[in-house]
């Protein structure tokens, strides 16, 4: 063994004996330092859950980090994704990398809780709806996470995801979440500016995710109204949360992150307009919303998913000293009250910020260290992009703690392919939707 490597090991077993006794001087026994990968020589297992397309990147991006580590077992609702995602994998790094035999892929609706068991460190990918539930079992049992973003569909989701962030801060577990400009360099060195003072205090804002919208699983004949939802889930809010949830909250935290804090309330417009197909369930192609913070700052929120229209996912913001862009292509600008450039960042050539989210996670766990609770403040950004859909679809004002303390639970009683969840079409095959200034949704 190298010197490095024992001495991480060193690490590790120092880091498992001061992080078993943690705050309260309760004793949390299993956790994942407790010498699992550490004895093996320092292979650090992961499971993923959700194989589909950002699973399958987001495991691309922990194997391709330079630390030991395996794929050990995959869960799906649909065994098909996670043989496509097998075969990526597999062809990418080998068996010796992806080492899943047919008994560590886990299918169906409680397939992530035999993934989840088998891993050090657990990668939750499956659609929003059903993280809080697997962020749960994973931080109670003692996984580290990797987690995509939105972390919830509806509030009775945000408060779960909450509440296991703060255990996770208890037992100290590792928690990187996958919005990703959070781990991007161009954002980082605005970010640090404008928190020093250089824009002045951030009095208003503009955020925008406007595309011409993503993909459609049409029903199936044969296919199980349950299993046609699971399929086609971008367009139910069980599952997605419509797309200011599941797009827009990229920019949405940018607000946030600016802000240094969470609006108090919301009120906006929205509607489907172009996009009213029976295969687009019941959400909204456009929404306009206005975020007000605290302080009177107003942060204005557009998402739109309209085709041949203008492509626009960027932020920007105006304060007290000067005014700042930024964007997900690796570039920033801050400006002065007259006009001058303060700062101009083009960051050609920087690391892809999805590849900087694992190396900085699994760097963590290979040291032994923990560096990472992301899942309190997106859980408060998810929490922001819903009120922003409670707004749009009441056609009312919401104020933060109304939308945070909502009882409205999406999620169906029951979990199997033959139950059903709780929007149901009518005859004709088509989804109730939210009527401004007439339907409840908070
Ligand atoms: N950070 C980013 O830029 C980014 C980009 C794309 C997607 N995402 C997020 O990643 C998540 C997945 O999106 P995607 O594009 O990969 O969708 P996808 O449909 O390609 O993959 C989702 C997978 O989860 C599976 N699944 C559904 N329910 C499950 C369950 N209960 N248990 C286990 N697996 C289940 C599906 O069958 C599917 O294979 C979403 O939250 C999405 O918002 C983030």
């Amino acid at each position: 063994m190298s010197t490095k490597n024992s001495e991480n090991l060193k690490q590790r077993r120092a880091f498992l004996k001061t992080s078993a006794i943690i705050a309260g001087g309760t004793l949390i026994s299993n956790i994942p330092f407790s010498g699992v990968y550490a004895e093996e020589g320092g292979v650090i297992k992961i499971a993923l859950i959700g194989c589909g397309n950002r699973g399958t990147g987001a495991a691309f991006q922990a194997l391709a980090t330079k630390y030991n580590i395996k794929l050990v077992a995959m869960a799906d609702a649909f065994r098909d994704r996670i043989d496509k995602s097998y075969e990526a994998l597999t062809q990418k790094f080998g068996k010796d990398k992806v080492d899943v035999p047919e008994d560590k892929k886990f299918v169906g609706f409680d397939s992530y809780k035999h993934a989840i068991a088998e891993a050090d460190v657990v990668l939750l990918v499956s659609p929003p709806g059903f993280r809080p539930v697997h962020f749960e079992e994973a931080v109670r049992k003692n996984k580290h996470v990797f987690m995509e973003k939105p972390v919830a569909t509806d509030s009775p989701g945000i408060r779960s995801v909450l509440a296991t962030a703060e255990e996770a801060k208890r037992k100290k577990l590792n928690v990187v979440v996958g919005l990703q400009r959070r781990y991007q360099k161009n954002y980082r060195e605005t970010l640090k500016r404008i928190q020093d003072g250089v824009a002045g205090d951030i009095v208003s804002g503009q955020v925008y995710w406007n595309s011409g919208g993503v993909w459609v699983n049409p029903r199936q004949s044969g296919q199980t109204e349950m299993e046609y939802q699971m399929r086609n889930w971008y367009y139910f809010n069980w599952l997605c949360g419509d797309h200011i949830n599941e797009q827009h909250v990229h920019n949405i935290d940018v607000a946030n992150w600016v802000k240094n804090s969470y609006p108090v309330s919301a009120q906006g417009t929205g509607s489907r307009f172009l996009r009213t197909g029976k295969d687009h369930g019941e959400i909204f192609d456009n929404h306009t919303v206005e975020f007000i913070y605290a302080d009177g700052a107003v942060i204005q929120s557009q998402c739109r998913h309209h085709e041949g229209t203008l492509n626009r996912v960027d932020e920007s913001f105006q304060g007290t000293k000067g005014r700042v862009y930024l964007s997900a292509n690796n570039s920033a600008k801050l400006w002065d009250t007259k006009g001058n450039v303060m700062f101009n960042y083009a960051g050609k050539g920087d690391p892809n910020p999805y590849q900087t989210e694992h190396d900085e996670l699994f760097a963590a766990i290979d040291k032994g260290e923990y560096k990472f609770a992301d899942a309190e403040r997106v859980a408060k950004s998810t929490m922001t992009a819903i009120m922003g859909r409670f707004a749009t679809y009441s056609g009312k004002e919401v104020k933060w703690e109304d939308a945070l303390n909502s009882q409205v639970n999406l999620m169906p009683d029951t979990l199997s392919w033959d139950a059903m969840p709780k929007i149901l079409p009518d005859a004709d095959g088509n989804y109730p939707y939210a009527i401004p200034g007439k339907s409840k949704v908070v």
